[in-house]
C-alpha cells in the first residue's frame, strides 16, 4: 500500500482544445432537450428520475449504439419531467434532480432536488466553462470538485480504492508485456511507481470502464457517470478542484446518475449495462490452475492429489500448452492422447476441466482454424486489406475481427464444438488484444472500415459475446462459465475477470483486495486475483495468508506462472496444507451463502465483494479504507497483508459483529486491534444476519444435495430487523427463471429479549432438491429451546432441528 504518486498538473494537455461556448437554439423533446450548438446537436435525454443522458453529435450526427455496453433501450421507461427556461438557462426538471443548460456561456450542471449538485462544469482561471471540448477527433471536458472529495470505481484499476489525487488512462493493456506497456511507463520520473508495471500503481490495466463515483464531503452523497465511448479515455483526478475526462474519438455519451446512494446509482448502470449472469454453482469453488506441460496422466493425479488430501476442489484449469504448438481448439496429442476420456473420468470424480482460448489464431496455412478464418473471411485486416499479424504464444497469428456478427457466430461454433469433448468453461486470456511486440494500432475491425481505437477497448467484451452466444446456442439449458482477462463496460454479462498477472508479493496479496473492490462498485461481481501470486515464487506463509482470504474473494482460484515453485494447497507442508484446507472448507460450507449473494448480484447488479464504502457511505472512516471488505452483505473479512504480522487493525462499521472464530460480539463504528495467529484471518458477521452453510464441506459441488442446511443466526445486540436470504437450485440450469427453486427470505426482527426468525419462501422447487432439515445454530444467545411455528423444539447438537422440506416458517426464542 504506497501512497499515490503525487501530480498537480493533468497528464493531458488541452490547451488547443476548442471549447464550445454558446446554445444557438433549444426545443424540447419527448425525453428532455434537443439544442444546437457549434454545428452540433447536444442532447439530453432523461433516463429516469434520478439518471440523464447528455450526447453531442459529432459532424452533425448522432451515433446512436456507440459500443457494445449498454443492452437495454434506455429510454425505455417512463420519466415525469417539466422544461423551464430563464434568460440565460434552460432546466429540465424532475422529481429527484434539476439539469441546467446553460446558454452562453455555455455549460451543463445537474442539481439533486435538494440543489446539492451532482455534475457542475468547470471553468479555468480566465473563468473559461469547459463543458465540451473538441481538438480533431477527441474531446475533453471539466467538472468542479473538491479536494476532500472522494472518486471511486473505474473497474479494474491499481493503487488505493479512494482515486482521487490520480490520473488514469483507459487503455486495455498487456501489463507484463514490455512493448505494450513502454508507452506508459516512458518518461516517468525515477521513483515513480507507475514507471514501473509490476507496481502496485501501474496503470493502465486490462480492462476498461468507464464509471465512475464522485463522492461529496463531508456530506457523503455520492453522483456518478458512466462515459459511453470505447475508445482511449483519460480519467484525470490528481487537481485540487476539478477532473476532466478525456476521450480520443468517438461520441460524447454521458450518463450522469444524481445518486446521492452508491447501491441505487450501481443498480441504474447494471440495467444499462447488464448484470453478472447466474453462474454455475460449481464455478463458485475452488479452482486449481497452472501454466504447466502437463500430460493427461499428471492432470489425473493433481485431481486424485486434491481428493486424497481432503482439499475440496471443483475446477482442473489447463492453460496453453495442453495444445498443439498453440493453435487454439487443438490438443497436443502427445500429451492428450485421450482428451475426452480424461474428462469422463475426471467428471467421475467431480471436476470440471476449463481450457484456455486466446484469440490469436497462429499464421499457419493448412491449420484448418486459420484456413477457416481466411475462409470465411472473419479475420481483422489493416488498411490496405492484409491479414492483420500480431503476435502471441504461437508467434504470428490473425486476431477474429469481432466486431462482425459472422466472426463472433464463427467463434461460438468453434467453443461450442470444443467443449464438446467435455469441457464445461472457457478460458479468454491475451484479449486486450495482445499483440506482443507488433503493434496493435493498424489492426482494423468491421472488414476495414474502423480504425482500431474504436474497438480496442471492447476487444474482449466481443470476444466473450461471441463465446457465451456459440455456447447457448449449443446448449441452450446450461449455465455458462467464461473467465477474461481483458473487458468493458459490460463484460459482467458474458464473463467472469481475473486480475491478470500479478505476482507473489505481499503488495499484490493487497492490490487485489482494493481492486476486487473497485471491480465490483464498477458492476463485475464475479472477479478474483490469481491466489499466491502468479509471477515468482510464493513462499508458505505468503501462499498460507493469500488462500485464507482468496477463498473469500468471488472467484476462487490459485494460479501460477511455468517456472515457479509448486503453489498448490499442499505444496508448503502440513501444516500450511492443514490450514489452507480449513479456509477452502469454510468456502464451500459458505457456499449456500456466496450463491445466494451471486443470485442477487445477478438481479440487482449488487457486488459481492464490497468495499465498506458501498454499505457505509456516510461513515467518512471508510472513504480510505481499501484493506477490507466486506464477502456479501454480511461477513467481513479483513485479509492480512504482511509477512510475521501478528495481529491487525480492524474497522467495524456501524451495528454490531460476531467475531467468527471466538463468537464475541463486538460493537461497530470503532476500530480495534485483531489477532493474526497463523491459523486465522480476522472475520467478522454481521449481527441481525442469518447466514446458511452447508454442515460439512463436500470435496466437490457436484451431486451434492444435502439433506440440511444450517441457520447461522447472529443475535444483534440491539432492537431491529434484518434480512437475509438462501437461493437453493439445480445450480446448473436456467430452470430457476421458471420458478424451479426454493428462494428463502429470512426476516430477522429483535425486540427486546425476544428474537423472531421469520421465513418466507419463493418458488416451487426443483428434482435435486433434498433438503429436509433447518439445523438452527444461535450465536450471541444461548436458548435452551425454540419455538417453531407454535411448537417447542429443544437443543439437540449445539442446535435446533427444524424439518423442513421448502415451506415458510416462524421461529422465536429468548436472547
Ligand atoms: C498470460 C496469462 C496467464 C497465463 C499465461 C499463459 O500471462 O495472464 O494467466 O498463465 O498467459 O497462458
Amino acid at each position: 500500500m504506497t501512497d499515490p504518486p503525487k501530480g498537480e498538473s493533468p497528464v493531458l494537455q488541452t490547451d488547443h482544445y476548442i471549447r464550445f461556448e454558446r446554445v444557438d437554439s433549444v426545443e424540447e423533446t419527448q425525453r428532455g432537450l434537443l439544442a444546437g450548438l457549434h454545428r452540433e446537436q447536444l442532447r439530453v435525454d432523461l433516463v429516469a428520475d434520478d439518471v440523464v443522458r447528455v450526447k453531442i453529435s459529432r459532424g452533425g450526427v448522432f451515433d446512436e449504439s456507440p459500443t457494445f455496453a449498454v443492452c437495454t433501450d434506455p429510454l425505455s421507461r417512463p420519466v415525469e419531467f417539466r422544461v423551464e427556461r430563464d434568460e440565460d438557462r434552460v432546466r429540465v426538471i424532475t422529481s429527484s434532480m434539476v439539469v441546467s443548460l446553460w446558454l452562453d456561456p455555455f455549460r451543463l450542471d445537474v442539481h439533486r432536488a435538494d440543489g446539492t449538485p451532482v455534475v457542475e462544469t468547470a471553468a479555468d482561471e480566465q473563468g473559461r466553462y469547459w463543458a465540451y471540448a473538441t481538438l480533431n477527433d477527441s474531446f475533453t471536458l471539466r467538472r468542479r470538485c473538491r479536494q476532500e472529495d472522494a472518486v471511486f470505481g473505474l473497474g479494474e484499476k491499481s493503487g488505493r480504492h479512494n482515486r482521487k489525487g490520480r490520473d488514469f488512462t483507459l487503455w486495455n493493456t498487456d501489463v507484463l508485456n514490455e512493448h505494450e506497456t513502454a508507452e506508459f511507463t516512458a518518461g516517468k520520473e525515477p521513483g515513480d511507481p507507475r514507471g514501473d508495471r509490476t507496481s502496485v500503481d501501474f496503470d493502465p490495466f486490462y480492462v476498461s470502464i468507464p464509471f465512475f463515483y464522485h463522492q461529496s464531503y463531508p456530506a457523503g452523497t455520492m453522483a456518478a457517470s458512466f462515459v459511453d465511448n470505447g475508445y482511449r479515455g483519460s480519467y484525470e483526478f490528481s487537481a485540487k478542484d476539478e477532473y476532466r475526462i478525456s476521450f480520443a474519438g468517438g461520441q460524447y455519451t454521458e450518463y450522469i446518475f444524481a445518486g446521492p446512494d452508491m447501491p441505487a446509482i450501481l443498480g441504474e448502470y447494471t440495467w444499462l449495462t447488464g448484470r453478472t449472469a447466474p453462474p454455475p454453482l460449481w464455478a463458485l469453488g475452488y479452482h486449481q490452475c497452472r501454466w504447466f506441460d502437463y500430460s493427461q496422466d499428471a492432470v489425473e493425479a493433481i485431481g486424485k492429489r486434491h481428493r486424497d488430501h481432503d482439499i475440496p476442489c471443483d475446477a482442473l484449469w489447463l492453460d496453453i500448452e495442453y495444445m498443439d504448438g498453440y493453435r487454439v481448439f487443438t490438443w497436443n496429442k502427445e500429451r492428450f492422447p485421450d482428451a475426452p476420456g480424461m474428462l469422463a473420468r475426471l467428471s467421475d470424480e467431480g471436476y470440471r476441466v476449463i481450457t484456455i482460448i486466446d484469440p490469436g489464431v497462429k499464421f499457419d496455412p493448412g491449420y484448418e482454424v486459420f484456413d477457416q478464418g481466411l475462409e470465411r473471411d472473419v479475420f481483422c485486416k489493416t488498411e490496405g486489406g492484409d491479414t492483420y499479424i500480431g503476435q502471441v504464444w504461437p508467434g504470428n497469428t490473425a486476431f477474429p475481427d469481432f466486431v462482425t456478427e459472422e466472426a463472433r457466430a464463427w467463434w461460438g461454433e468453434l467453443n461450442a464444438a470444443h467443449v464438446q469433448s467435455g469441457l464445461a468453461g472457457i478460458w479468454n486470456d491475451m484479449n486486450e488484444p495482445a499483440t506482443g511486440a507488433i503493434r496493435a494500432n493498424t489492426m482494423r475491425f468491421g472488414n476495414g472500415k474502423y480504425s482500431h481505437e474504436r474497438y480496442h477497448n471492447q476487444y474482449a467484451l466481443l470476444m466473450a459475446m461471441g463465446t457465451t452466444e456459440g455456447l447457448l446456442k449449443a446448449m441452450p439449458e446450461q449455465r455458462t462459465f467464461i473467465l477474461s482477462r481483458a473487458g468493458f463496460a459490460g463484460i459482467q454479462r458474458y464473463a467472469a475477470n481475473w486480475m491478470g498477472d500479478n505476482f507473489s508479493r505481499w503488495d499484490h496479496l493487497w492490490l487485489g483486495v482494493a481492486m476486487g473492490s473497485g471491480f465490483g462498485i464498477s458492476g463485475q461481481a464475479f472477479v478474483g486475483a490469481d491466489i499466491g501470486g502468479f509471477a515468482g515464487n510464493s513462499n508458505a506463509e505468503l501462499f498460507l495468508r493469500w488462500m485464507q482470504y482468496g477463498t473469500l474473494t468471488p472467484f476462487c482460484r490459485n494460479h501460477s506462472e511455468i517456472g515457479n515453485v509448486d503453489q498448490y494447497a499442499w505444496a508448503f507442508g502440513d501444516a500450511v496444507q492443514d490450514i489452507v484446507r480449513e479456509s477452502v472448507k469454510l468456502r464451500y460450507r459458505l457456499l449456500p451463502y456466496i450463491y445466494s449473494a451471486f443470485i442477487r448480484a445477478s438481479e440487482t447488479g449488487e457486488p459481492v465483494q464490497r468495499p465498506l464504502v458501498f454499505d457505509h457511505q456516510y461513515d467518512a472512516t471508510v472513504r480510505d479504507l481499501d484493506d477490507q471488505y466486506l464477502f456479501g452483505t454480511d461477513l467481513l473479512v479483513a485479509p492480512v497483508l504482511e509477512a510475521g504480522a501478528t495481529s491487525r487493525q480492524v474497522y467495524l462499521p456501524a451495528g454490531d459483529w460476531h467475531d467468527w472464530h471466538t463468537g464475541e460480539v463486538l460493537r461497530g463504528s470503532r476500530f480495534l486491534v485483531a489477532p493474526t495467529p497463523m491459523d486465522r484471518i480476522p472475520i467478522y458477521a454481521r449481527g441481525g444476519a442469518v447466514i446458511p452453510m452447508w454442515a460439512e464441506a463436500p470435496a466437490t459441488t457436484k451431486e451434492h444435495h444435502p439433506d440440511v442446511v444450517e441457520l447461522h443466526v447472529f443475535v444483534p445486540l440491539a432492537d431491529g430487523t434484518h434480512t437475509s436470504r438462501l437461493v437453493e437450485d439445480d445450480g446448473l440450469t436456467f430452470a430457476a427463471r421458471e420458478g424451479a427453486c426454493y428462494d428463502t427470505t429470512f426476516t430477522l426482527t429483535r425486540s427486546g429479549g425476544s428474537v423472531e426468525v421469520d421465513a418466507s419462501v419463493e418458488g416451487r422447487g426443483y428434482p435435486e432438491f433434498a433438503r429436509q432439515a433447518f439445523h438452527l445454530v444461535v450465536h450471541g444467545a444461548s436458548p435452551s429451546a425454540v419455538t417453531v411455528d407454535g411448537a417447542e423444539v429443544a437443543a439437540t447438537d449445539g442446535g435446533f432441528r427444524i424439518p423442513n422440506a421448502g415451506n415458510g416458517f416462524r421461529a422465536s426464542f429468548e436472547a
